[in-house]
């Protein structure tokens, strides 16, 4: 995560995540999906300025597709200030600017990652001294993918997607994402994947952990997959269309991140031009960007 420290102020980079591959195993007693999936990073992000100032206060600019409005209370970046002034027993006058590019309901964790930042940024600019196990467990209890975001890099995560296990950096690939302008609310697609006939384990995040021990870009590119990409589909059929139209610009694979509704492609030829082709073709929103699996 990019620092830009002074004494009274940071900005710190919240980079979106996507799943090179996702499982889905089955359902926890508390209704969380017991999940085997690989994360890695994705270079491109959201911004958040951190000052120091007399009270609490957060703005919130979109600079990228899909802006939503934020309340003041009631998201991922106050609950994680808030978080830590319970655990901290001290009051935290922060004053948040947080600008948004990655898009909302995007399934590239753009608010995990922002909540993720708070975490960190608060940390460091008031000093809390709280050591990089207790944020831990603080990024888990606010969402199943913050806990990833806080490392960042390339992670096989279990249970819920927070049991995180580090694997070797997955190479800076170039990937071409699509943002439709739909939000794929993640509980109906996790409810989706419930109502459906539950296939046989694919063993994908397996291999996908192998690719990636051997440095394998092809069979990277080759293994990406998405148990959810199947439920998705169901509720937002347009997904599928989408995928199809990336096949055809030049990318070898595409898959959805997450619970949607970001698809991302891997161009077999000269990224730009995918790009191109894909923003004449389909009516979404497309972005270059490259895996960043190296975390912090
Ligand atoms: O943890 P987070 O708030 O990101 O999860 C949002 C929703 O996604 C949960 O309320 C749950 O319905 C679903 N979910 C799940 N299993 C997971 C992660 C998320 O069922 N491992």
């Amino acid at each position: 995560m990019a620092t830009l420290r002074s004494s009274r102020s940071l900005t710190l980079a919240a980079r979106g995540k996507m799943n090179l591959a996702l499982e889905v195993l089955g359902v926890l007693p508390d209704g969380y999906h017991a999940l085997d999936t690989v994360f890695c990073t994705l270079e491109l992000s959201d911004v958040l300025h951190i000052e120091a100032s007399d009270q609490f206060r957060l703005e919130v600019l979109w600079e990228g597709p899909r802006p939503v409005s934020l309340p003041q209370e009631d998201n991922l970046v106050s609950r994680a200030l808030r978080l830590l002034e319970k655990s901290t027993g001290q009051t935290i006058p922060a004053s948040l600017k947080l600008v948004k590019r990655l898009p909302a309901a995007g399934g590239l964790g753009g608010g995990s990652a922002d909540a993720a930042a708070a975490l960190i940024g608060l940390n460091r600019l008031f000093e809390l001294g709280l050591p990089e196990a207790a944020l831990g467990s603080l990024a888990a209890s606010l969402g199943a993918d913050v806990a990833f975001c806080l490392r960042g890099g390339t992670a096989r995560g279990r249970g819920r997607g927070d049991r995180l296990e580090r694997l070797p950096p997955a190479p800076a690939l170039e990937v071409v994402l699509v943002c439709p302008p739909l939000g794929c609310s993640t509980p109906e697609v996790y409810a989706a994947w419930d109502r459906r006939v539950r296939p046989p384990a694919t063993g994908a995040s397996q291999r996908m952990v192998e690719a990636l021990e051997q440095g394998n870009s092809e069979a990277i590119v080759s293994g990406v997959a998405n148990d959810l990409e199947p439920a998705a589909v169901e509720l937002y059929p347009e997904l599928h269309r989408l995928r199809e139209s990336m096949l055809q610009a030049g990318c070898v694979s595409a898959v959805l991140s997450g619970s949607g509704s970001t698809l991302v492609g891997f161009p077999a030829g000269s990224p730009q031009e995918v790009a191109r082709r894909l923003e004449r073709q389909v009516s979404a929103e497309v972005h270059l960007t490259r895996l960043e699996g190296t975390g912090r």
